[in-house]
């Protein structure tokens, strides 16, 4: 199945008059599509990049609707400078003109696991995550990477739930678990333990959006990714600074999920602070302490249940939020950057962000 011909509609955000003296965002996703072509063969990952991938889907074509519209915006990119020579630079130099005060308002958060670091994780870091030192990260065991802290979310997971998943078990978490607390873990390979990190990451969906608030409440926006997904940030801020984050609004590329358009987990999806603030809002106390994620509680049997953790959330936020997809699609592409597929839909709309599968 085609995205494109899945997608009726989807919101398209374009540029009328790229002569404009102000930067075109047309000219800056060719300028970003080739600086990540560049990127990604100065770092040797175009092969792992470029890596044929498909695209699958959990559902039917739901029957609510998927919000639609025109954007038709002229912004600025707040990268100082826009462009550099990048020969010969370190990644520190090079970060000097990423929009650091940016992140006041948004909040990255990065899914990951331990099965994965080597191979995805740290040629994330190193690259697309390389500037952000508000980063959080989540992960299935709480670990120090690269600098960075990893959190287990798994085990923030309401202790009814965690304890008594035939599945958590199943997949490996306890005994990842047990190897970590008792420092073997480095020397085992958890897969060849029968530790299935994958399958664990339905789990994650939600509790790391309790956890997101919690660690950084209040943020106007919290951008959802992974550490196969690449982001184009200078569209994603431009994108978001023409939205209120007090409304609940919910980007990404969409997908039928539980009988609700959902985004799709792999590109990224962005939760503006009013969305976030109604899934969380059994999670605090009266005196503001942190309850556990009652988000995750209320959803635990659609999460053992369902396949997918992105379709539980899409369905949480149709259900306790109110808030439907805006399917920015093929702008949160969920092609793989060696399959996006030419025609009007795709070219001169700026790219946000790909699977790009390091
Ligand atoms: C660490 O935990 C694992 C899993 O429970 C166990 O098999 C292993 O024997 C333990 N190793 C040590 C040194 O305690």
């Amino acid at each position: 199945m085609r995205a494109q011909d899945e997608f009726e509609a989807w919101s398209r955000w374009k540029v009328t008059d790229p002569s404009r003296s102000r930067i075109a965002l047309c000219s800056m996703a060719l300028f970003a599509f080739i600086t990540f072509l560049v990127l990604g063969w100065r770092s040797e990952l175009s092969e792992k990049v470029f890596g044929s991938g498909s695209v699958s889907f959990v559902g039917k074509r739901p029957s609510s609707t998927l919000n639609s519209a025109n954007y038709d915006w002229d912004t600025l990119s707040a990268f100082k400078p826009v462009r550099q020579d990048i020969e010969g630079k370190s990644t520190r130099d090079l970060c000097k003109a990423f929009p650091q005060h940016l992140l006041h308002e948004i909040q990255p958060v990065l899914k990951t696991g331990h099965g994965v670091l080597e191979t995805r994780l740290r040629p994330q870091l190193q690259s697309v995550s390389a500037c952000l030192d508000t980063l959080i990260i989540i992960s299935d065991v709480d670990e120090e990477f690269e600098g960075r802290q990893l959190i287990d979310i798994i085990a923030e997971l309401p202790q009814g739930f965690r304890d008594n998943n035939k599945l958590l078990k199943a997949y490996g978490y306890f005994l990842q678990k047990a190897l970590a607390d008792n420092g073997t873990l480095g020397t085992v390979d958890p897969a060849n333990a029968g530790v299935q990190g994958w399958k664990l990451d339905k789990f994650k969906f939600l509790p790391q959006v309790s956890r997101a608030w919690q660690l950084q409440p209040e943020k106007r926006w919290y951008f959802f990714y992974e550490a196969d997904t690449y982001v184009v940030w200078d569209n994603i801020f431009r994108l978001l600074s023409n939205f209120n984050p007090d409304v609940p609004l919910y980007f990404g590329s969409p997908s039928p999920g539980h009988d609700s358009w959902m985004a799709n987990g792999g590109p990224d999806y962005i939760l503006s602070r009013e969305a976030v603030r109604r899934l969380v809002r059994d999670d605090f106390g009266a005196d503001g302490a942190f309850l556990g994620s009652k988000l995750s509680e209320r959803w635990e049997n659609h999460v053992t249940r369902n396949c997918c953790g992105d379709s539980v959330l899409g369905w949480a936020l149709h259900e306790d939020a109110k808030t439907l997809l805006d399917g920015l699609f093929p702008m949160f592409n969920p092609h793989p950057l060696n399959g996006i597929p030419f025609s009007d839909a795709y070219w001169c709309q700026p790219i946000l962000s790909e699977l790009s599968r390091f």
